[in-house]
């Protein structure tokens, strides 16, 4: 038996104003959000969507898209005009008081932008709340409440005043206070939006850390494109009070529904949302090691490239170079594995780009994505990558021209890392390297290292 989903949204209207039902009615019938609106305003138009136990999942929308309106329909602070809410497995909607009180307590607990401490209480009291109102034992409710408190990085300060801290601690005292309560489902709604920018990135950091090992299910709304990006395993992308689109984030980068969410992703920080799977291109240029030196050197031939990678039942072993290969040949040796070089960085498929990038700076050859058997699934050429991390479609309409080896202009490559820098890794250090390395790499791409 699997279990049900932690939360399900089904056909959800929330009109508010003089008459909603017959603004449904109308919206069911074809008619527009404007339409309607002397009938009221239709925040949640025809809503349904699933969230599995564990996900973190993001509404993303323009303020005044209906975000709000959906969590609070979530949770039963607001009841929907039409539609049905069920929170694993219970139906939200139509609830008693007191059910929902229950719902509440057990189940889906919610974190606000600006979280109201009790200013007369310390740190680990507040986050012991909703405990105290459970009936918990002082003891016990104290002792669950600093285990959160470290996992937050506040465990020194868990008898300072509220008042003593900074918004970002203070934020992170709503959030401890959610955790300690010990639902399954946590609501979110632009929790962090009132943070200025790198505390804001140190807790989105913390929050995927937090639920990779506390598993909770994460209902998380914001208008940042960039943190749903990083935060999400699903998006729902709403405009005007529909769903547009809802998919993962690289669903969404790369193929968006239609011209507002493809506006709207445009200028996201795709090094951190891109993964190397998503970008890979099919490994051609390999050769399996029991073909050999003389193998090698035909696939290189066929392949007109200056290295190959080796494997070894799928599995990757390294890479040799045109000019290893013909010296072997020539020094009369016959043994390919010999002569492999197995230090070649590699990447796994659920890498961001920022790691390929890293890589990509060591090396000349493509970075090879291995997954976790050590096979080959993939190959990222550094023209993929530019291509991936300056928004370039992978194809164009007009039918290219068989350019000769693609060098990448050093101008490029310093842009997009610089640009890379901006978001996370030191910008300075990438950027030096790779003026360094894409020298090297304009070389091999005419033809040189031999
Ligand atoms: N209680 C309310 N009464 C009337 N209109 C509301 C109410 N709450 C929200 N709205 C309207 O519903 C729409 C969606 O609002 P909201 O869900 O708060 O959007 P978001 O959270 O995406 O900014 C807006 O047009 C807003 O003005
Ligand atoms: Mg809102």
């Amino acid at each position: 038996m699997t279990a049900a989903p932690a939360v399900e949204a089904k056909n959800l209207f929330k009109v508010f104003g003089r008459n909603p039902k017959d603004a449904v009615k109308r919206l069911r019938a074809g008619q527009s959000r404007t339409e309607v609106a002397d009938a009221g305003t239709a925040a949640v138009i025809d809503a349904s969507f699933t969230v599995q136990p564990g996900e973190i999942f993001v509404i993303m929308g323009l303020s005044g898209s209906g975000k709000s309106t959906i969590i609070r329909m979530l949770n039963g602070l607001l009841e929907p005009t039409a539609g049905e809410v069920l929170v694993q497995g219970r139906s939200v909607t139509g609830a008693s008081a007191s059910e929902l009180r229950g719902i509440r307590r057990q189940s889906i607990s919610m974190v606000f932008q600006h979280f109201a401490l009790l200013p007369h209480r310390t740190v680990i009291d507040n986050a012991a709340y909703a405990l105290e109102i459970q009936g918990v034992g002082k003891a016990e409710r104290r002792r669950r409440a600093m285990e959160i408190l470290e996992k937050v990085g506040l465990g020194d300060r868990a008898e300072a005043m509220p008042d003593e801290l900074s918004g970002g601690m203070r934020q992170r005292v709503g959030l401890a206070r959610a955790l300690t309560a010990g639902t399954d489902i946590l609501l979110m709604d632009e929790a962090f939006s009132a943070l200025d920018p790198l505390i804001r990135r140190e807790m989105q950091e913390q929050l995927v850390e937090l639920q990779r090992e506390l598993g909770r299910t994460i209902v998380f709304i914001t208008h940042d494109l960039n943190e749903a990006m990083f935060l999400g395993d699903r998006i729902a992308v709403m405009r005007d009070g529909r769903i547009v689109q809802n998919g993962t984030p690289e669903e969404i980068l790369t193929d968006p529904a239609n011209d507002y969410v493809a506006q709207f992703v445009q200028d996201v920080d795709r090094a951190r949302v891109l993964t190397a799977s998503a970008v890979m291109e099919p490994a051609h240029a390999t050769t399996p090691v029991s073909a050999g030196l003389r193998g090698a050197l035909r696939s290189l031939r066929e392949l007109q490239a200056g290295s190959v990678f080796v494997v070894e039942n799928r599995r990757l072993l390294g890479v040799v170079s045109d000019r290893r290969v013909i010296r072997a040949i020539k020094a009369g040796e016959t043994d390919l594995r010999a002569i492999v070089d197995a230090s070649v960085p590699t990447v796994s498929p659920d890498d961001p780009l920022t790691d390929v990038v890293e890589r990509a700076v060591e090396t000349t050859v493509p970075v090879p994505v291995v997954d976790a058997e050590g096979r080959l699934v993939g190959l990222i050429p550094r023209v993929t990558l530019l291509a991936a991390l300056g928004n370039v479609p992978p194809t164009t309409q007009a039918i290219p021209i068989i350019e000769p080896a693609p060098s990448v202009p050093q101008s490029d490559l310093v842009a997009s890392l610089a640009e890379l820098g901006r978001s996370e890794t030191d910008a300075a250090g990438l950027t030096a390297s790779a003026e360094a390395d894409a020298a090297g790499l304009t070389a091999s791409a005419k033809g040189g290292d031999r």
